[in-house]
Parts: C-alpha cells; structure tokens; sequence
C-alpha cells in the first residue's frame, strides 16, 4: 500500500468517527506533513484521495473541509458523483477529426443537415451587403457586438415573455464560445461545477480547459433532471456554477418541463446558486410553442442563457449569444482578449434578416423538415433494429439517443462504422466518467430519408446486430 493510502485511510477514520465534523477544515498539507511525519507530496495525494472518494472538497486559497453528508450513510448520495479530473479533450478531438472527410456518412455529427440551413433569403442578404464596401470595411463591432442585432435578440425574448434590455447581451462565436466565456468569467482553477451526467462534450472541454471539478448528478427518467440529486450536489458541495440543457438536451433530447423548471429556479434561488443554460436547440421544437427557457423562471438573475443561430442559420457563421446580466461586463472584458470581436459582416447581415419576417418562415420549415427526416428515421430502427435496443423518440431537435445491451461498448460499433464509412456518436464523448455508460449512441436524423441514408442505416442496424451476436469479440 503507498504511503499516501495508508494516510488516506487513517484520515477516513476520523471522518467516518465523527473526530472531524462536517465543514470543519482540515489542518494545512504543511501542518498535516508536521503532524503526520510524511511529506507533502504524501499528504497532497492523500487528500486528493480523500476528495475524490466525495469525503472531503478543497476551496480556493483557504484549504480542504470535510464534506456535510458522507456517502457511506446516505445511498441516494451515490447519484452525485465528483470528477476531480477532466481528461476528455483528446478523446473529443480524435472523434471529431476521424469523422471529418466527406466520404462518410455523418450520423455522429452535432450539424444539422447543412442543406436545410443557410436560408436563400439570408445568402442572398449576404450577397447584397457584400457590394457594399461600408458593410465590411467598418471597424469591428467590438464586445459586446452589434446594438441592432442585440435589440433583435432581445426583442425575440420579450415575445417569450422576458424583459431584456440589449445591454444585458453579448454577442459571441457560436454558442460555445458563449458557455466558455460564461463558465471562464464566473470561475476559477479549481472551483466545483454541476453538470449532467450525460452532457454535450464542450461543456466538458470548458471544465478541463479551465481546470474546474465538476460534480454530475443522473439524468432522471422522467424528469430529465434530477432535482433530489441537485439538491443533494449543492448541499454537498461549495458549487460555483450549474451547467445545465434542459430544452431538446444533447445527446438525449429530452425538454424538461415548465414545472420541473419552476421548482429548479426555486432551488436556484434558494441556494443563490448561477445556471448556465445551453439553450442552442430552443428553436427545433416540433410544438407550435416553443420551449421557456429557465431565464423565463428567473426573477433574481441566477441565469446566463446561452443560444446560437448555429442549428438554425448555420454553424459556418459562428454567431451565438449569452444573455448575461450583470456578467455582461466581465465577460466582455475576456472576449476583448480572446476573440475581440465577432464577424461585423455577418452581424449586420443578420440584422437585415432578422428584421423581416424570414427568419419565422425558414423556422417552420426547418422544424417541419426535421420531423419529418426524424420520424423516418425512428420509424426504420424500430422495425429493424433488435428489441434489446431502446430507441428514445422526443418531439424535437433531430437526435436519436439508442440505448445498446450494456455488455456492448458504443465504441465498438463507432469503429466498426468507421471503417464502412459511416460514423455515428458514442456515449463516451458525453460522459467524462468513462466507466459509466458505455452503450450508448447518437444518431444526427437531420437527412432527407434517401436510398444511400436507408441504406448506411441498414449497416448501423447490422453493426449492432453484429455486436450482440458475437459478444466475445465486441472490444
Ligand atoms: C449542446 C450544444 N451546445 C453548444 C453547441 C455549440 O454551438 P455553436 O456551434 O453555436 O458554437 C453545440 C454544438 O453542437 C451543442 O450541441
């Protein structure tokens, strides 16, 4: 047994008796190194131990403190689970780049189907304004982006029924750029997030990027967010921050309802806890209505809502938003020395379009579209795939999230895919915990149902069959 173990262990003694209570804090890595006789770096592993078994948390320049409710003594705490360490970078970056060439058919993109983006109407806008030299040889509209745009977005929430002011809206590189510089401006090294379990990769990325913990609560069946367990995570651990999708989630595609909403914010407010909300598929209901967005529950300004014109306009124009109140000045400040500015041509484009009613009229068919392509491809799985395979079906967006049997790494079926072309999503690049749910995957439903979909669907379904015919060589 290593030192540091050893140590660990006589230190889980005094938690588990009681000798050090709940919150109290632990004695310094340089006092505990006296106390003990080992050397720092002994004590620094041991504690390190200790809070990745969920005993004890650290806090920013004041130490480690024994967490409130032990594990050992409360079973629903086992849903709350502590990822000290993110490593899910490269595993992201391999995926996305062996997707990449246009020979494969590409079921495990996060793109819609380019051909139902880029509306005519907004091409066409973009091909005005470029024969005017004034539209892209003015100054960069600097942070926090162009004032007719920012009225525009926030014109579109006060038909949901939110007051914004455009000065409470930044304008930024996509919708990931707006959870990066939203996350990076109200966190430091070291501090603890919430994030689903099952989450978009690039929420994970910001976590490793900026060195955070980040404490996962499960997905709730029915829900789709588990407010016991998020409860639980916040009175367990000093959370920063919640990250969170509850409209068309990614991968999942869930909508949490209004209600569940409604006692979230309550939560929110309870334990003055922030919530960023990645909130990019708001617009790919099926409904007439679309989704509220947890801002809508928001009367103390707990919540950055994170959106992007990426799903509907197009990724290529890399134009997204944070509503951030009373961040909005921060984050400005780190936009000024990251990016500096987003593209002004594809502002001011966007603010001639937006200002007709174009925008309504490409939703509608854009959603129309996407239901459609979904429903096919749902329809083809059901029938073919085995019943040992669960398919969920949610009225929106244009994922399918297939639960596989769990002997059956989703990996496996990505690999043998890959090499027929094909690429699908597996669950390990939502899920840092990479010992979770590994038989998961995402299929992009966003193509037009044709014989050359039909037919790599039809390898899909016989990968899978493969895989459960023949588990001994399924790694
Ligand atoms: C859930 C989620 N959030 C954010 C993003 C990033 O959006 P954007 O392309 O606007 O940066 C994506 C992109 O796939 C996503 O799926």
């Amino acid at each position: 047994m290593y030192k540091s173990e050893k140590l660990a262990n006589s230190l889980k003694l005094l938690i588990e008796n009681g000798t050090w209570k709940a919150n109290e804090k632990l004695p310094s890595l340089r006092h505990q190194a006296e106390l003990s006789g080992f050397s720092l770096i002994t004590v620094m592993n041991a504690y390190q131990e200790l809070e990745a078994q969920g005993l004890i948390y650290s806090k920013e320049k004041s130490g480690y403190f024994v967490v409130a409710q032990q594990p050992a003594n409360d079973e629903q705490n086992q849903n709350v689970t502590l990822n000290a360490k993110i490593e899910i970078n490269s595993t992201v970056f391999q995926y996305l780049k062996s997707i990449q060439p246009d020979t494969i058919i590409p079921f495990g993109t996060a793109f819609p189907n380019s051909q139902l983006l880029y509306s005519a109407k907004l091409i066409q806008t973009l091909g005005q304004l470029a024969r005017h030299r004034l539209s892209y040889e003015q100054t960069p509209s600097l942070p926090p982006g162009n004032f007719a745009l920012r009225k525009l977005i926030a014109q579109r929430y006060c038909m949901q029924g939110i007051q914004t002011d455009p000065s409470d809206i930044v304008i930024t590189s996509g919708g990931l750029d707006a959870l990066n510089l939203s996350l990076q401006a109200m966190t430091q090294a070291g501090d603890y997030i919430l994030l689903q379990q099952t989450i978009f990769y690039g929420a994970w990325q910001a976590a490793e990027r900026l060195g955070l913990k980040v404490i996962t609560i499960p997905e709730h069946p029915e829900h789709g967010i588990d407010l016991n367990a998020f409860e639980q995570a916040i009175q367990k651990y000093p959370i920063k921050v919640c990250l969170l999708m509850l409209n068309c989630h990614n991968p999942i595609g869930f909508t949490v309802s209004d209600e569940i909403k409604f006692q979230l914010a309550k939560l929110l407010h309870q334990y003055e806890i922030h919530l960023i909300e990645d909130d990019v598929y708001e617009e790919l209901h099926y409904d007439h209505k679309k989704p509220l967005s947890m801002k809508y529950f928001d009367q103390q300004n707990l919540v950055l809502h994170c959106s992007s014109f990426s799903k509907t306009l197009g990724a290529g124009f890399r134009v997204g938003w944070v509503y951030a109140g009373k961040f909005s000045e921060h984050i400005q400040h780190i936009q000024l020395m990251s990016t500096l500015s987003v593209n002004s041509f594809i502002q001011n484009a966007l603010v001639e379009y937006l200002s007709h009613r174009h925008y309504e009229k490409h939703l509608k068919t854009l959603r129309s579209s996407l239901e459609r392509n979904k429903k096919q491809f749902y329809a083809y799985l059901t029938e073919h795939l085995p019943p040992v395979c669960k398919i969920a079906y949610y009225p929106s967006g244009y994922f399918l999230w297939i639960e596989l049997p769990e002997y059956i790494e989703s990996v496996y079926i990505y690999q043998l895919l890959l090499a027929r072309n094909i690429s699908i999503a597996p669950s390990v690049l939502f899920n840092a915990n990479f010992a979770k749910q590994n038989n998961f995957l995402r299929i992009n439903c966003s193509f037009d149902f044709n014989d050359r979909i039909k037919f790599a669907l039809s390898q899909v379904v016989e990968c899978i069959q493969y895989a459960i015919n023949n588990p001994s060589v399924r790694s």
